[in-house]
């Protein structure tokens, strides 16, 4: 799969986050490759406080569970509120509940969503948003792995992230997605820089050749021999070369018989 959307017109690609902690966000969306992203006009990150859609005194945007239990929900007016009037100005914006229950984040869903131009980012807190915020507004839950966070504001920079750094313009050439892991279905091959020696420890020979096919074939095998060794499960899902997969043989042979290299 093509990892960046190379057609896509220059305009910002806007990420709305509606949360209760607005200024969760305020360090992370300056920093680095988001904030330059921000800074060039290429992302929009705009957090938006859930507490300016309430109507009571107190700013409130959680109640009891109906049926009891311990903790508290959010509750579905503020919600629904926020999300109508993000979408009178973009009505095709993707709407998204982070949620340990929904489809888990991959690189695959990182490159779909970065084909879209706004999403909607809902985070939950307490126990989570009232079901009938996610039947009516909600077009997509996305977990960003198998374990509980406290609220949706980490998980909605994890998605921020990884989907600005596949648009077009985010990453120069020389941090380029293509090379990343998963781009191409493997983990990365490892890296090196100076000093040449340090701890004992030298930079691999074929780094210093200046033999550009070398080091690619090099890099190539690091990549099958790490995913291989660590996410056996995704090579099943890669288009291997011929000469992949006579390597891949070599190292399962060189293990059978007690051999590394
Ligand atoms: C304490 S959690 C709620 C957990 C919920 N009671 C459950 O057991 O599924 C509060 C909020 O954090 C966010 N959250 C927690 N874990 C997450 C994950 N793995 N991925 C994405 N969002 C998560 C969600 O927005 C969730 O509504």
């Amino acid at each position: 799969m093509n990892p960046t959307n190379l057609s896509r017109p220059q305009t910002a690609f806007v990420f709305d986050i509606i949360t209760i902690f607005p200024g969760y966000f305020s360090s992370a969306l300056k920093e680095g490759v988001l904030g330059k992203a921000a800074q060039a006009g290429l992302v929009k990150i705009r957090p938006v406080n859930l507490r300016d859609f309430t109507t009571d005194r107190h700013r409130t945007t959680d109640d009891r569970p109906y049926g009891g239990g311990a903790g508290m929900v959010m509750t579905p007016e503020p919600l629904v509120k926020a999300v109508s009037a993000l979408k009178e100005e973009n009505s095709k914006a993707r709407v998204v509940l982070l949620s340990p229950r929904g489809k888990v984040f991959t690189h695959e869903l990182a490159v779909k969503l970065s084909r879209l131009h706004h999403l909607i980012l809902i985070c939950g807190r307490y126990e989570g948003v009232d079901e009938r915020v996610v039947e009516k507004v909600v077009d997509q839950e996305i977990s960003i792995g198998d374990y509980v966070l406290s609220g949706g504001e980490p998980a909605a920079l994890v998605v921020i992230d990884a989907v600005s750094r596949l648009l077009p313009g985010v990453l120069g050439c020389r941090e380029s997605a293509d090379s990343d892991s998963f781009s191409d279905g493997l983990l990365e091959h490892p890296h090196y820089t100076r000093p040449r020696e340090f701890m004992g420890l030298s930079v691999p020979e074929v780094l210093l050749s200046g033999d550009h096919k070398r080091i690619a074939a090099w890099r190539r095998r690091q990549s099958l021999r790490l995913t291989l060794e660590r996410r056996p499960d995704l090579l099943e899902k890669v288009d291997l070369q011929e000469e992949d997969r006579r390597f891949l043989k070599e190292i399962k042979n060189d293990a059978k018989a007690g051999r590394s290299g």
